[in-house]
């Protein structure tokens, strides 16, 4: 970087801050080590401040075309803005008032896409890309009318995190950058249009067979949020500020699904500070959706799996709702520092469930999460394996490869020993503080570990000694002074799991009242051997081929593949064809194909379901099902 560079560069870095003190909300300047390996950009010469979309969604082409229309912040002599597109047809680049600008497309990388430089003549702040995606646009799932609920309508969503939003916007694509954006989308008659952003338009605009709907959010998000959904939407409010879309058959069990989310934003105000985003909605979206839930700034996107009828896998949504500081507002910088988004959330996840649902459900989610932590390890290749460190190296990778348990629950292992070492009080303070010191603004592993010292630890060597710091983020494993989990209801349950290989009848077992977190735990708890005839008794006396709990049904399968349990091959075939959530797809595809009997079951299937899939899915089960 050349020192004009530079000096212009911490211009700009204060003037997107907004803020004055610049002592003490001035991030470290980046080294190279800290820089974004996964974009193309250089915001030092020309950063992304504001995108403006105008866009017609075309569901006969599966294409996105219009303009986006960038607003740019220039240091001194820079000559080029370099923007980050993945499978964009650009058919020009001009001025605001239509002067064509040249532009060229670079060589394709297979992980990051192809840079798209632009020339800029001086004074020129704003350039209007006119592009169109495509088809294959890896963040654009379109599904057919088929392949919803009320099988009339199309639908369209995206899926922006980590560097996919380059597949529909092209745009400063790394999550340092942040942008405040406004959208225009057209879209078919019959169609409503959302996004991550206020909708000025509520009910959309008629235009000519069409209909319009505006959007714009004045606050500065990373890229991968900026994020759509549009297909035959309908909404109910829940609280004043608060409310759920999905498609019209899935409205009442949706609104009754998640009557507490008014309750989740209010806690969630009272341990970290408040709302910053206005509304709080969420849209669940068709089965395909490959997460559990993204974290949408004002919509939350979430998959239908989370439907149980008895509000228990509602924790997903104060995930979800906990990234609208941990991730939304404070942001990780680049996808090593995940760990920061996840961890933290993972944290007060479980700090939200608690408070709304008691300490015992939260210590039962606790003790499943580290099951699950465990069993990661394990499956990455034991303690010593380079990815489970939290501040993991991805050079040539793509950063979804980082998107392991690790960040999550080894991120949320050391937060909960931060809080029992400092004592809640005093740790509460410092989660709350961390978010108004670093609100809209990026966050490295470094830059937090020293606000950490700053303002937790206050140089107390004692306590630095009994944390072993540097070694939960640097080193592989899970270092020993993990807090360990425990709950009196699972023990209880895992007792009762025991039983069963020491041959007891499923009908001894006393679950009556059991939660979804106890079936879960009693089913992960059973013996790894058992004899057909067991499964059956199990299968019999609690119905577990079918149960309609996705996470329930899904530990069940798993059980099922190890034994070659025939009784519930169709219930894991339905599982596999009607859902494309990642989390269940990949144990159960990768089970399979362990087996002999099972890789012509993995690869028959996967036939029939890959359509449904979308492509964040595929990515990771065509390697493991195809061998490609
Ligand atoms: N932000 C993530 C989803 C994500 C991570 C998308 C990495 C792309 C790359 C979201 O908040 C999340 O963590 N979802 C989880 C659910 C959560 C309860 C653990 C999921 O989808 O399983
Ligand atoms: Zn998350």
């Amino acid at each position: 970087m050349t020192r004009r560079f530079a000096a212009a560069l911490l211009a700009v870095t204060a003037l997107t801050c907004g803020r004055t003190d610049q002592s003490r909300t001035q991030p470290p300047p980046s080294t190279s080590q800290e820089s974004d390996i996964h974009t193309f950009a250089r915001p030092d010469e020309a950063r992304v401040t504001h995108v403006a979309l105008d866009l017609r969604a075309d569901f006969t082409a599966k294409v996105l075309a219009g303009t986006a229309t960038l607003t740019l912040q220039r240091a001194e002599g820079s000559t080029q803005v370099v923007l980050d597109t993945s499978k964009l047809t650009i058919d020009g680049v001009a001025t605001s008032d239509g002067t064509p600008l040249t532009f060229r497309l670079g060589d394709i990388d297979a992980i990051l896409g192809r840079p798209l430089t632009v020339d800029l003549p001086p004074d020129v702040s704003a350039v209007v890309i006119t592009y169109r995606t495509s088809p294959e646009a890896d963040a654009l799932q379109w599904l057919a009318p088929s392949q919803t609920a009320g099988r009339k309508q199309p639908y369209l969503y995206s899926q922006g995190q980590a560097i996919l939003t380059r597949t529909w916007i092209p745009t400063q694509d790394s999550p340092g950058i942040r942008q405040t954006y406004s959208a225009r989308v057209t879209v078919p008659r019959g169609l409503r249009a959302v996004m991550s952003a206020e909708q000025l338009t509520p009910d959309g605009v008629d235009a000519s067979n069409s209909r319009v709907f505006e959007f714009k959010l004045t606050q500065p998000i990373p890229p991968y949020l900026i994020a759509i959904a549009i297909g035959d939407l309908a909404f109910r409010a829940i609280g004043p500020r608060t409310g759920v879309y999905t498609e019209p058959s899935m409205l009442d069990q949706a609104a009754d699904e998640f009557a507490d989310l008014e309750k989740m934003v209010t806690a969630a105000e009272t341990l970290l500070g408040p709302y910053r985003w206005g509304r709080y909605d969420l849209l669940v979206l068709p089965p395909s959706f490959p997460f559990g839930g993204m974290e949408n700034p004002r919509l939350t996107f979430a998959t239908p799996t989370i439907l149980a009828g008895d509000r228990s896998l509602v924790s997903l949504v104060a995930h979800e709702l906990a990234h609208s500081w941990s991730g939304n507002l404070v942001t990780n910088a680049t996808w090593r520092d995940f760990w920061l988004n996840e961890g933290v959330t993972t944290y007060v996840e479980l700090r939200l469930m608690e408070a709304l649902y008691g300490a015992d459900r939260a210590a039962m989610l606790d003790v499943l999460a580290r099951r699950s932590l465990n069993d990661e390890i394990e499956r990455l290749g034991g303690m010593a394996s380079p990815d489970t460190i939290l501040h993991v190296d991805l050079t040539g990778r793509n950063p979804d490869d980082g998107a392991t348990v690790i960040p999550y629950e080894k991120g949320a292992a050391l937060f909960k020993l931060l809080e029992r070492t400092l004592g809640r009080a005093r740790f509460d303070a410092y989660l709350r503080s961390y978010f108004d010191r670093y609100a809209f603004q990026p966050i490295t592993t470094s830059s937090f570990i020293a606000d950490l010292r700053t303002h937790l630890l206050a140089g107390d060597a004692a306590l630095e000694q009994k944390l072993k710091l540097e070694e939960w983020l640097y080193k592989p494993g899970l270092p020993d002074n993990a807090p360990q989990p425990a709950s009196p209801a699972l023990l209880l349950v895992e007792q009762q799991a025991k039983a069963i290989g020491g041959g007891a009848a499923a009908s001894s077992v006393k679950a009556n009242q059991w939660t979804t977190q106890e079936w879960q735990h009693f089913l992960e708890s059973l013996p790894g051997e058992m004899s057909l005839a067991q499964l059956s008794d199990l299968d019999r006396t609690f119905r577990l081929t079918d149960r309609r709990n996705s996470e329930v049904l899904f530990t069940w399968l798993r059980i099922a593949i190890r034994h070659r349990y025939e009784p519930a091959m169709p219930a894991l075939e339905r599982f596999l064809t009607s859902q494309g959530r990642r989390k269940f797809l990949r144990p159960l595809y990768e089970d399979l194909m362990k087996t002999d009997w099972g890789k012509p079951e993995a690869r028959r299937i996967y036939e029939r379901a890959r359509p449904l899939y979308h492509s964040v899915a595929t990515m990771t089960l065509d390697p493991i099902v195809k061998g490609t």
